[in-house]
């Protein structure tokens, strides 16, 4: 059997726990050799031994995405243990309630709290595909997958920081794949629903019933159910497909 990824090396940001996690494992699983980066590397370290639990190879970054600096050194560390990189997985995200009180309209939200969000989702996301595309170009290929969300696609009320940023990461997405078509680098954007992670676990517990009433399938999302499709866009069986926006959501943005 060979898997989607052999032989690839890719990268994950925000490896560490929920999503990025899952797909870092699920990478590992398609063959691919994988460098998780996430803001402290015990935790990525963590994602690392699970990794090398079911036979991966895999090395831990500490990287905060929000530092110029540490962004390239996260992806220069990846090229000397690995030698190239074929597949990025953009993910470090953060909610609202990480960065300020939460159930605030836009009027009401302070500066610092929006600059936080946008630092880490849109900038972040920004300075990733800054220092992986000449890597890219220089092999001649490769693909990126950001993470934006259903909050890319919809407003979400008491939530315009996290949206905005979201919305963004779909826009920057489909610029750069209009500017890296031609030198066979494909970018797409993957976009969540209601996904059960420790991102997710007070908001749900708090208000579960009333989001799951806007999903169809009418539950949460596993972690593994986006990680499948990031590792199909990663792979070059999606080789047609750049500049999208691929929804994974129960049916929560067909409505
Ligand atoms: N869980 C959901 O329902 C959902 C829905 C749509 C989109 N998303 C997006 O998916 C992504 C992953 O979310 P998750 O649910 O797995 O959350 P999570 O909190 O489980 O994981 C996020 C990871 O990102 C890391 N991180 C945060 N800031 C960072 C920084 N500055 N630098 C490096 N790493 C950083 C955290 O340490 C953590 O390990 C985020 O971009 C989030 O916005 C999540």
């Amino acid at each position: 059997m060979t898997g989607l990824l052999d032989g690839k090396a890719a990268l994950v940001t925000g490896g560490a726990s929920g999503i990025g996690r899952a797909t870092a494992l699920a990478y590992a699983r398609e063959g691919a050799l994988v460098a998780v980066a996430d803001r402290s590397e015990a935790a990525a370290q963590a994602t690392v031994a699970m990794i090398n639990a079911i036979g991966g190879q895999a090395i831990a970054i500490a990287a905060d995405v929000t530092r110029e600096d540490d962004v390239a050194a996260m992806v220069a560390r990846t090229l000397i243990a690995f030698g190239r990189l074929d597949c990025a997985f953009n993910n470090a995200g953060i909610a609202p309630f990480q960065a300020g009180p939460t159930g605030q309209r836009t009027h009401e939200l302070a500066e610092s709290s929006w600059a936080a969000v946008l630092a880490v989702n849109l900038t972040g996301v920004f300075l990733c595909m800054k220092h992986q595309i000449p890597q890219m170009q220089r092999q001649n290929g490769g693909a990126i997958v950001n993470t934006a969300s259903i909050a890319g696609l919809v407003g979400l009320p008491m939530s315009g920081a996290y949206v905005a940023s979201k919305h963004g990461v779909i826009g920057l997405t489909k610029s750069a794949a209009l500017e890296y078509a031609q030198d066979r680098i494909r970018v797409n954007a993957v976009c969540p629903g209601y996904i059960q992670t420790p991102m997710t676990t007070e908001t749900v517990q708090r208000r579960g019933d009333e989001l799951l009433g806007k999903v169809p399938a009418h539950r949460l999302g596993q972690p593994e159910e986006i990680a499948e499709a990031v590792v199909w866009l990663s792979s070059d069986r999606a080789s047609f497909v750049t500049g999208s926006a691929y929804t994974v959501d129960g049916g929560y943005s067909a409505a």
